[in-house]
């Protein structure tokens, strides 16, 4: 998404070996307009598709996920994370571990909120080691819902999240796709 693309050339901040800064437009700040054309961007890709509604975990994959919801007219529900060892019954759960982060979230979704039968979209901010996704991969499983497909923002592909989407046969689609960051500036693979 050529938007995107030069939004992030633009603005983006290259941290380390492997970190994209992007807080002035989509994870801390928020640029309404562009996010309402990822929005309609998703729609776009995911458009042959039975959808009844959209998945993502708290707290940056609620933007993008609320105007993909928008465009394609169906409920977002976003997966609550929590530390607390004590958990509430009727909730679907698993744990997400953060490479960044260094910590092990639980994220779960209420049972009212995903039901057997239904087609998701999930829709996240990033893509780097897949374990947000697959976490709600592991809850669509236990709820018995069919994933349709995954949608995101920002894929950074040196990274491995990509490789185990594919694996499964699940149909990605990124709108950035990052292949490095040398000398700190961006590379998109073309
Ligand atoms: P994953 O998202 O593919 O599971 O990979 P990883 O465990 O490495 O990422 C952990 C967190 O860091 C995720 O956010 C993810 O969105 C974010 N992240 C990964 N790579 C980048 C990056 O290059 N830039 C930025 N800005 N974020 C990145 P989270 O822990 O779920 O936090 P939240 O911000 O959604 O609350």
């Amino acid at each position: 998404m050529k938007l995107l693309e030069e939004r992030i050339r633009k603005d983006g901040r290259v941290l380390g070996q492997d970190v994209l800064k992007v807080d002035t437009f989509l994870n801390h700040q928020i640029d309404p307009e562009l996010l309402s054309a990822i929005g309609e961007e998703f729609a776009r890709l995911f458009a042959g598709k039975n959808i009844d509604k959209i998945l993502t975990v708290e707290s940056s994959g609620i933007a993008p996920a609320v105007f993909t919801g928008l465009a394609l007219h169906v409920p977002v529900v976003f997966a609550r994370k929590n530390k607390s060892l004590t958990l509430p019954d009727d909730v679907w759960i698993a744990d997400v571990y953060s490479f960044t982060k260094q910590t092990t979230n639980h994220i779960m979704i209420d049972h009212r909120f995903l039901k057997a039968g239904e087609n998701v979209l999930l829709i996240d901010d990033f893509l780097a080691n897949g374990q947000a996704i697959e976490g709600l991969l592991a809850i669509t499983q236990q709820a018995d819902a069919q994933v349709v497909g995954v949608g995101i923002v920002i894929e950074k592909t040196f990274q491995k999240g990509r490789q185990i989407l594919d694996d499964r046969g699940i149909q990605v689609e990124s709108l950035a796709r990052i292949q490095s960051f040398e000398s700190g500036q961006v590379q998109f693979l073309s």
